[in-house]
């Protein structure tokens, strides 16, 4: 079993965040939640605030002296989806204002999985370069752009396939997608 942050944004698709979980909880991880403030409207609007009742614990944004900010503590990757364009900024100016940018900042430093599916359209040159910018500081950055050739039925499916690629970027083997070349028709 291994420590897992997801931080969850006010961008749209907070359905990623909590397919996310239920495949770190079913897959016997332990998951520690943090909400930016933005976050808990909009998982509240897109309908998914039930599915976070499986975290173990609930972080509060503005706690400093939780675990997540610092750099001693355990925990063995972040991923924060969706990610705001607001967030993505934050991250990539050093900007460590509230926990969740802090626990991804603890990853940077300490050579943690960081992974960001950023969820915005268009994306300007500032967004392009602050993406640039964290991905040579070591996070990878997974955008929101799910794949149509395993022929997805469900948009829990098809979200899926942009979470099968978080959690294998994140260190966790899965299988909740079949991989190329195996049993997708
Ligand atoms: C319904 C809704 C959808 C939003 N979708 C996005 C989005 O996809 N990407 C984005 O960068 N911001 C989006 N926003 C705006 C962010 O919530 C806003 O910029 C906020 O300040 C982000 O703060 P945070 O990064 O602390 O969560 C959305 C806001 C609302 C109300």
């Amino acid at each position: 079993m291994s420590h897992f942050i997801v931080g969850i944004t006010g961008a749209s698709g907070t359905i990623y965040a909590s397919r996310l979980l239920l495949h770190l909880k079913n897959l016997g991880h332990r998951v520690s939640v943090i909400f930016s403030d933005a976050a808990k409207e909009v998982v509240a609007f897109e309908k998914q605030g039930k599915a976070f009742d499986l975290a173990d614990e609930i972080l509060e944004i503005n706690d400093f002296f939780s675990f997540a900010a610092s750099g001693s503590a355990s925990f063995k990757g972040m991923a924060i989806l969706p990610c705001s364009m607001g967030t993505l900024g934050k991250l990539a100016s050093g900007i460590t204002d509230n926990l969740l940018v802090r626990a991804a900042d603890v990853c940077l430093k300490e050579k943690r999985a960081l992974v960001l599916v950023p969820r915005e359209m268009p994306l300007h040159a500032i967004h392009l370069e602050n993406m640039l910018k964290l991905s040579k500081t070591g996070a990878t950055i997974i955008p929101a752009a799910p794949h149509f050739y395993t022929n997805p039925e469900t948009i829990e499916d098809l979200v899926d396939t942009v979470v099968a690629k978080v959690l294998t970027h994140l260190g966790v083997e899965n299988n909740i997608v079949p991989s190329w070349g195996s049993s997708c028709d």
